[in-house]
């Protein structure tokens, strides 16, 4: 896409949640971006994360808290306890032992929210780590954390295509660390992080999309949140910082250095709650 051919970009308010990172720290290794022999600074990761929480609400958004539980330090990355899509609610059922326990705190969450359609998760799926909702239809990474069968059931579920992309760089092992929805129509991806029958598919379906290089992949470039407007994202990540404004987005660098320690950033801190007709809250 040309400079002149983007579209007046518009932001829209969005309902997130967010886990406050009390009790992060790295004493596993579960992806390889992980090493429990480095010190974290849980301290300085209250810190950049409070800027994230800030940022949203300065930018008019609303953020809602859950209340993060001592001996789950992942569970500050909000985006992998569920997928919400038209209000319902599609519980995540982790990969790994170390997070399994999250998958109740988050179910319990939103029941307390008064969400009436919260579905416990057959198939192994780690919400919107690998679920992204885009417009229509939703984009569901396969290849390290969530099970090809997880597909075909959050298509049940919320009755709207899921394309199934397979990853295969293990440093990309979430869908949401290769690839972020910057409005219903546009996405933005780094193409080495998929198999190259995914890469056909994300061309022919986003022939348009703005590709990432390495070095904006590697620093979690694509960890990021888009509201149509504003791009939240790793301020390491500069040439795609200069890709987006080029697209009439607005970028937003942040620093959440500490959480890059444990394989996350903006998206990973932010599950989006999606309402619909369907119940739940408004
Ligand atoms: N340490 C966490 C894990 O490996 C990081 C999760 C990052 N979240 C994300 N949405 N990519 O599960």
């Amino acid at each position: 896409m040309s400079e002149q051919r983007h579209p007046a970009r518009t932001a829209r308010p969005r309902h997130y949640l967010m886990c406050r990172p009390t009790h992060f720290t790295v004493d596993y290794r579960i992806n390889p971006w992980m090493d429990p022999a480095k010190p974290v600074d849980t301290a300085l990761a209250v810190l950049q994360w409070e800027r994230l929480y800030e940022l949203y609400q300065e930018l008019g958004h609303t953020v809602e808290l859950i209340e993060p539980l001592p001996g789950l330090p992942d569970m500050v990355y909000a985006a992998n306890g569920a997928t919400v899509h038209d209000g319902r609610v599609l519980v995540a059922n982790f990969r790994y032992e170390q997070r399994a326990a999250e998958a109740a705190a988050y179910r319990e969450w939103f029941e307390n929210a008064g969400h009436t359609e919260v579905r416990d998760a057959v198939h192994t799926n780690e919400g919107e780590g690998d679920y992204l909702v885009a417009g229509d239809r939703v984009l569901a990474g396969t290849g390290f954390r969530t099970e090809p069968a997880a597909h075909a059931e959050a298509q049940e579920l919320f009755g709207v295509p899921v394309v199934g992309l397979t990853l295969v760089d293990p440093r990309y092992y979430h869908l949401d660390t290769a690839l972020a929805v910057l409005d219903d129509d546009e996405i933005m991806y780094y193409p080495d992080a998929f198999s190259d029958a995914s890469r056909r598919t994300l061309r022919e379906l986003y022939p348009d999309a703005l590709l990432a290089d390495e070095a904006d992949a590697e620093v979690f470039g694509l960890n990021a949140i888009s509201d149509g407007l504003n791009v939240l994202l790793p301020q390491a990540a500069t040439a795609l910082a200069d890709k987006l404004a080029a697209r009439g987005f607005r970028p937003v660098g942040i620093d959440l250095s500490e959480l890059l320690k444990g394989g996350g950033s903006v998206k990973c801190c932010t599950l989006e709650i999606r309402h619909g007709a369907t119940g739940g809250r408004r």
